[in-house]
């Protein structure tokens, strides 16, 4: 079994659709280990999005996460990380399929409503940023 960290991203949360997107990592069987509604901190926005520091958009993501509360939650199941990757769809809402969940709300990549880790060991990194009483 694995851990994912996952987002609601602050426009998910003001579009209203935190229920859809927990509903939908219910469904698919994942597990829900830790759950909370947080503001993130520049430097734990900054510390969480690290791999990004030198990406032009980096200003203007951080400003977006930090810019509203969020939702943060860790799933637990069988390959937790591809299975939620795949719920998400594309980073981009444009090439997200309908059906999944960037491919069904958002429009934009700089509003794509989900986070979710992209390896093991972001896994691990992220659950301590978010969780870090879950060690
Ligand atoms: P996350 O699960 O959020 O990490 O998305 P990802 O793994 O599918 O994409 P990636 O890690 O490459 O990028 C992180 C986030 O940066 C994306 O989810 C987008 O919200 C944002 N992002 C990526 N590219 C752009 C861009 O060109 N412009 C803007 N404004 N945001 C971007
Ligand atoms: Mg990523």
């Amino acid at each position: 079994s694995e851990r994912t960290l996952i987002l609601v991203k602050p426009d998910g949360v003001r579009r209203g659709v935190v229920g859809e997107v927990i509903s939908r990592i219910e469904r698919k069987g994942l597990k829900l280990v830790a759950l909370e509604l947080q503001n993130l901190a520049r430097e734990t926005a900054e510390a969480h999005y690290a791999e990004h520091a030198d990406k032009p958009f980096f200003g203007e993501l951080v400003e977006f996460i930090t810019g509203g509360p969020l939702v943060a939650l860790v799933a637990e199941g069988p390959n937790a990380i591809k299975a939620f990757r795949q719920l998400a769809g594309a980073t981009n809402p444009v090439e997200a399929v309908p059906g999944s969940i960037r491919g069904d709300f958002a429009l934009e990549i700089g509003e794509n409503i989900v986070h979710g880790s992209d390896s093991p060991e972001s896994a691990e990194r992220e659950i301590k940023i978010f969780f870090p009483e879950l060690g």
